[in-house]
């Protein structure tokens, strides 16, 4: 957690402390290098499929992981979700707050990776991760936070490249074995889950941002029933 651990998310508004990163320093500045190689890496819209599967739920507590700068988290704090939004790097966090900020909306900003965030157990009505680059543990970690983060009724929101996952590992260093994808998650699921969405779906384009090009959605969405 971004500033005390044990107390869960600090307030709404409050400014992440630049030097209270939890988490790999090593994850971070390979995602801060990428934001500071441009002045916007995305497109600053919000993502379309959390626009489509949103769109039906109730405003409650959302958890964005990996939020990047910010265009998800001010979309649903303008729809009046009370937003914790986590991210690795901290250039991005500054120009998600920052988009905040001028919108004059309150969000709870935490610079942790996910795994070692600890977050309030069961406690949100969505967990929304969104083209996340989390990396696979044998223990599988990342898959677990992910699903212990939403409460009872609540509903895990996890939207991927299609065919990134099973892109065969090339001369750039990407496996898809190293990242957790919507398959790794389902396959963690049992009886306190029901699957609402399990499918593959043209993606709602981004007009420009790096990944605009990618055409297909995975998108898992799954409800905590108890
Ligand atoms: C492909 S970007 C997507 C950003 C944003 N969700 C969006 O759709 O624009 C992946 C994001 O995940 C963040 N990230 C990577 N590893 C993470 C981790 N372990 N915990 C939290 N965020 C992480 C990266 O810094 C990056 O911002």
């Amino acid at each position: 957690m971004s500033d005390d651990s044990t107390a869960g998310p600090p307030a709404p508004g409050t400014p992440f402390p630049a030097d209270g990163y939890v988490g790999d320093p090593a994850v971070r500045a390979e995602w801060d290098e990428r934001y500071t190689d441009r002045q916007q890496l995305w497109s600053g819209r919000p993502n379309g499929a959390l626009v489509a599967e949103a769109a039906g739920l109730a405003p409650g507590r959302v958890l964005d992981v990996g939020c990047g700068e910010g265009a998800d988290a001010v979309w649903l704090a303008r729809r009046g979700w009370d937003v914790t939004a986590l991210e690795v790097s901290g250039v991005a966090l500054e120009r998600a707050a920052g988009h905040a900020r001028d919108a004059g909306l309150a969000v709870r900003w935490v610079h942790a990776s996910l795994t070692e965030a600890a977050l309030p157990p069961a406690s949100f009505d969505l967990v929304s991760a969104q083209y996340p680059a989390l990396l696979r543990t044998p223990d599988a970690a990342a898959e677990r936070a992910l699903l212990a983060a939403v409460a009872p009724g609540g509903v895990l929101l996890l939207v991927h490249h299609a065919g990134m996952d099973t892109h065969r590992e090339d001369e750039s260093g990407f496996d898809p074995a190293d990242y957790v994808w919507p398959s790794t998650v389902a396959a963690l699921l049992d009886e306190d889950w029901e699957v609402e969405v399990d499918e593959q779906r043209p993606r709602v384009a981004p007009e420009g941002g790096a990944g605009a090009h990618h055409t297909d959605d995975l998108v898992l969405r799954v409800r905590r029933l108890r």
